[in-house]
């Protein structure tokens, strides 16, 4: 295992800056998941760690060493590295079992056969792979063929574990299991890992820290408690849980938001444009109109029944509309005026 660290990484294709500077460490035996949107620069930042790219400032070091900076970048192969690719390339020659045990044999010469065959047999049995053992890639769905990726990268106990968007071709269920299996598999091993993902759960489920990317850039690093709970912006506010975004002008402690004045409870808004964020399912709605502090009227635009509660889209009055998603009792025709709430304590102000 090997702490991982950027400093001031650059890199540009022509006039596109695909990473702007990123500087992050990453401690011995953490989880640590890239989290954005797509075209950020996520797979960029892996493939600048793993050594398949050179930055064009800034340095790479892994354990206390540099393996790239501007001048020279050690070769992926002498890197100690797994890399899980975002299309995961498979042997097609040869079975499950031989592609995983491939990569082993090649990392651990000396290694008798018993051995091997031992761990693979355990990697096999982790992710639900020994009734393939014997099939070829050819014979297997897309989730199978990326399970059948993991597989390979964890059987080599890497010091550093890439995985780009490992579970993007599972059904829901998989995806899900594996997210866990993902999870246990790290407790069990501690490899410092470095998952790419756009999928905000599979990041809350499986990291130990997440860090926002935003075009090229970090917005925000910290634990899935933090970016959630503490949004620093409204691209992370946003892109983490989804949210209600108000765009206003602070006067006199409130916000002054079209025909909306909204006090805050969390966060900080100096003089001047701010953000206020509001959790879809933290929006109160009544029958009766709202009284007291943030207190509106709105109209129901739409409703979507999800199952376990309902979604609302509100005409708030101004252009401006809010979602609501409450619990299944709160039952609101499209066209009906609600009384609107937005708890102060559950009001963050973001600068804008
Ligand atoms: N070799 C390259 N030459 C030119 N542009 C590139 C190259 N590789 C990536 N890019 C561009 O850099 C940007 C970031 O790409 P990257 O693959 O890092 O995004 P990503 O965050 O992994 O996105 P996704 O979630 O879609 O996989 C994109 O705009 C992409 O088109
Ligand atoms: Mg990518």
């Amino acid at each position: 295992m090997a702490t991982v660290e950027l400093q001031g990484v650059r890199k540009a294709y022509g006039a596109l800056t695909v990473a702007d500077g990123i500087d992050l460490s990453i401690g011995h035996g953490e989880l640590v998941c890239l989290l954005g949107p797509s075209g950020c620069g996520k797979t960029t930042a892996l493939r600048l760690i793993a050594g398949f790219i050179a930055p064009d400032a800034g340095a790479i070091v892994v354990g206390g060493r540099t393996l790239s900076d501007a001048r020279a970048t050690l070769p992926p192969e002498r890197r100690n590295m797994s890399m899980i690719f975002q299309s995961y390339a498979l042997w097609p020659h040869m079975t499950v079992a031989e592609n995983i045990a491939y990569g082993l044999r090649l990392r651990l010469r000396r290694q008798p056969a018993a051995e091997v065959a031992a761990k693979v047999a355990r990697i096999l049995a982790v992710t639900q792979l020994e009734a393939l053992r014997a099939r070829y890639p050819g014979e297997l769905s897309g989730g199978q063929q990326q399970r059948v990726a993991l597989a390979r990268a964890l059987v080599v106990e890497p010091e550093t574990l890439l995985l780009d968007e490992p579970l993007s071709n599972l059904d829901t269920n998989l995806r899900e299991e594996m997210r866990f299996e993902i999870r246990r598999l790290h407790d069990a091993f501690r490899y410092t890992t470095v998952y790419v993902t756009h999928d905000q759960l599979e990041a809350m489920t499986t990291a130990d820290r997440i860090v926002v990317m935003n075009t090229g850039r970090i917005e925000q690093v910290g634990s899935p408690e933090d970016v959630y709970l503490r949004p620093q912006s409204e691209f992370v506010a946003r892109f983490i849980g989804g949210t209600n975004i108000l765009h206003g002008t602070v006067d006199g402690g409130v916000a002054r938001c079209g025909p909306m004045t909204v006090a805050w409870g969390q966060g900080a808004a100096a003089a001047g444009q701010t953000a206020i964020s509001v959790r879809p399912h933290e929006v109160e709605l009544s029958t009766d109109p709202a009284e007291g502090e943030n207190a509106f009227s709105g109209t129901v635009m739409r409703h979507t029944y999800l199952g376990a509660q309902r979604d609302y889209l509100l005409d708030m009055g101004g252009d401006i509309t809010l979602r609501a998603v409450t619990p299944l009792d709160t039952v609101l025709p499209v066209g009906a005026a609600v009384g609107v709430r937005l708890p102060r304590r559950h009001c963050r102000a973001l600068p804008r």
